[in-house]
């Protein structure tokens, strides 16, 4: 029985979240420069994309750039926007073809204007598509997304479109850069590291974490499998017991 076939397709996540680690360390073990394993992270991401089709997943996101990269070395971050754009050129054809939808989460406006423009090509392109949305999270970290959010609602409030008391959670969703994405069931981390690094901190109040000790660029398939694998082995409990979960099941 393949992995694939082990997977309850009536209980797969609708939407993974993945932090994307160790493409610099796969490349150094290897001695190459950084830029190498984000050059090979690609292939991940495109393997990882098409096993997220076949496990009949709806929405992956995935932490491509955060806005605390920006501290990286320039060298890093060139090479990081210049693999970006040239990426999305090279797949965007392929991608609508099987029918892949693109989205953003982030602040876009803090990326180059070259590659504003290569996003804002493969969202036009895909945007009617039906199969998975593919989320780049670029320039993007939980607490400026927070932040945005709490001063869009000030908006608001200033302008008499609310008042305090209308803030209640579906307020705050509706401001939050991923209010058409339902949260993600579950959050992968490679490489070994523990953190969630300031991703989508509202949104994984309830997910269920999956840490790997597999650097990106070694990230396939089957890992991908495993990780739905172990999802479907826990219990949601949603604060409640678990003789009510089965109560409801
Ligand atoms: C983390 O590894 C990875 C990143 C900061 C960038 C991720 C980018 C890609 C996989 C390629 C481009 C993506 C798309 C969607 C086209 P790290 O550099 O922090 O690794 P380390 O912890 O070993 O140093």
């Amino acid at each position: 029985m393949s992995i694939l076939e082990k997977i309850d397709v009536n209980n797969t996540p609708d939407h993974i979240a993945i932090i994307m680690d160790g493409n610099g360390r796969w490349a150094q073990k290897q001695g190459h420069d950084r830029l190498f394993g984000h050059n090979f992270g690609v292939e991940s991401v495109r393997e990882t994309l098409k096993a997220a089709q076949k496990a009949n997943v709806k929405y992956l996101t995935l932490y491509a750039f955060s806005t605390e990269n920006w501290n990286r070395p320039k060298e890093e971050v060139d090479g990081l926007m210049d693999l970006l754009v040239r990426s999305l050129g090279n797949e965007v054809e392929e991608l609508n073809k099987s029918n892949v939808r693109i989205l953003t989460i982030g602040d876009m406006d803090g990326l180059p204007e070259f590659c504003q423009a290569e996003l804002k090509s493969a969202y036009e392109r895909t945007k009617d598509n039906t199969g998975v949305n593919l989320i780049l999270a670029l320039n993007y970290s939980a607490r400026w997304e927070l932040v945005n959010a709490m001063k869009k609602i000030a908006g608001k409030i200033q302008s008499n479109e609310l008042t305090p008391e209308d803030i209640d959670e579906d307020a705050i969703i509706g401001e939050l850069t991923t209010c058409q994405i339902p949260d993600p069931e579950l959050l992968i981390r490679t490489s070994g590291e523990h953190r969630v690094s300031n991703f989508l901190l509202w949104q994984i109040a309830y997910s269920e974490f999956h840490f790997t000790e597999v650097l990106w660029p070694d990230f396939k398939e089957e890992d991908l499998f495993e990780a739905i694998l172990d999802y479907q082995s826990r219990e949601r409990r949603f604060g409640m017991v678990s003789e009510q979960i089965e109560k409801n099941a």
